[in-house]
């Protein structure tokens, strides 16, 4: 194992990982293309007001946990099914001068027995399998944060697994990655109905080959689960390649996105901010262009503005690159983009 350094935190793992991609499985597990996923973590631990005992449910090296508990003094337990790893996070506390519990267990058999207020699970690849025990088992009023790396699924490449595995057809092309979160907050606000519970979103991003969630447990409340056709049209009923039934309702709590950060993140919350007050789904700036029969796309921004003095909502999107939010109507958005060319 090698020793490695991420926020306040020197530990030992193995290097899974390279600055792209899933990474290995081998051994015990670190990949730092995921430190911005954990930078983001502390920053929103750190915005909350949360005193309660946080699980790092399956957790390699201990690197997430070790970091709420050193930068954010959360009260943290930790759990991985690998020997190895468990030995690891049991050196990885005292090389950070911490004191905690550590489980060598299931996470589904641990969540049984021990009461928690906040669930991180962070699989190779789908949470599918966990999600019902999580779900059960937290706290009342308790968070759950929840990765998915199987985007491919998620986000409209194997739209038959991902009805499956999540009960929702997805969506290709630009907002495959935003429906990706709806379809999980829709699975999970699935299962939550079954316990009498319901789900409050708090965060949802994608990053690089990752989908994240952080939802609040709460009491049941009447939610119905829609569909997404490729207007950006939200429908009642399933409509022919509308993607759903999904999550419809907001995904980002604006309140709750960290404020006053600095660089690449401090940018990735403001836009996480903006949008979150946007509708669902996203329109494509070369579309829009094309339909304008504009030759050269304008600068994303200047379509936003464009939009924003023509009185309506506009903003980028984390969830790509080419996508803009909006409720402004088609003859709007092709008469933004015609203003932003002159910008
Ligand atoms: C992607 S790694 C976790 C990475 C870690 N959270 C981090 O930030 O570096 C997944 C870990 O989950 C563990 N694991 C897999 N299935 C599990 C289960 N059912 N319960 C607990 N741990 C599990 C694996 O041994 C592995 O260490």
């Amino acid at each position: 194992m090698i020793e490695h350094q991420e926020g306040k935190a020197n530990f030992k793992a193995n290097l899974s990982g390279k600055d792209k991609g899933p990474g290995k499985r081998k051994g015990v597990f670190y990949n730092p293309s995921m430190k911005f996923s954990r930078d983001l973590n502390v920053e929103f631990a750190k915005k909350l007001n949360f005193n309660g005992l946080f699980l790092d449910g399956m957790a390699a090296s201990g690197i997430r946990g070790i970091r709420l508990a050193l930068e954010c003094n959360y009260n943290v337990e930790f759990c991985d099914t690998s020997k190895l790893a468990v030995e690891a996070i049991k050196d990885n506390l005292k090389l950070n001068n911490l004191q905690s519990e550590v489980f060598h267990d299931d996470l589904q058999n641990l969540v049984k027995e021990r009461q928690y207020d906040w669930i991180d699970v962070d699989p190779f690849g789908t949470p599918a399998p966990y999600l019902e025990s999580i779900i059960e088992n937290v706290n009342d009023g308790g968070i759950l944060g929840i990765a998915a790396t199987d985007t491919a699924v998620l986000c409209g490449a194997k739209p038959s697994i991902c009805f499956k595995r999540y009960g929702a057809y997805s969506m290709k092309r630009v907002a495959a990655k935003e429906v990706g979160i709806r379809i999980l907050l829709g699975r999970i606000q699935a299962l939550a109905s079954n316990y009498n519970r319901s789900i409050e979103p708090m965060l949802s991003y994608s990053e690089g080959h990752h989908l994240r969630v952080f939802v609040k447990i709460i009491d049941a409340r009447p939610i119905s689960l829609k569909w997404l056709n490729q207007d950006m049209q939200v429908l009642a009923e399933e409509a022919p390649e509308s993607a759903g039934p999904i999550w419809m309702e907001k995904i980002i709590d604006s309140e709750l996105v960290p404020e006053n950060c600095e660089g690449q993140l401090g940018k990735f919350f403001d836009t996480l901010r903006k949008e979150a007050e946007g509708p669902p789904g996203l329109f494509d700036i070369n579309d829009i262009a094309r339909a304008a029969q504009i030759g050269q796309t304008p600068k994303k921004l200047k379509i936003v503005e464009c939009l924003e003095k023509e009185g309506f909502f506009a903003s980028v999107s984390i969830f790509s690159p080419i996508g803009i939010k909006t409720n402004a109507p088609h003859d709007i958005r092709i008469r933004a983009i015609e203003n932003a060319q002159s910008l």
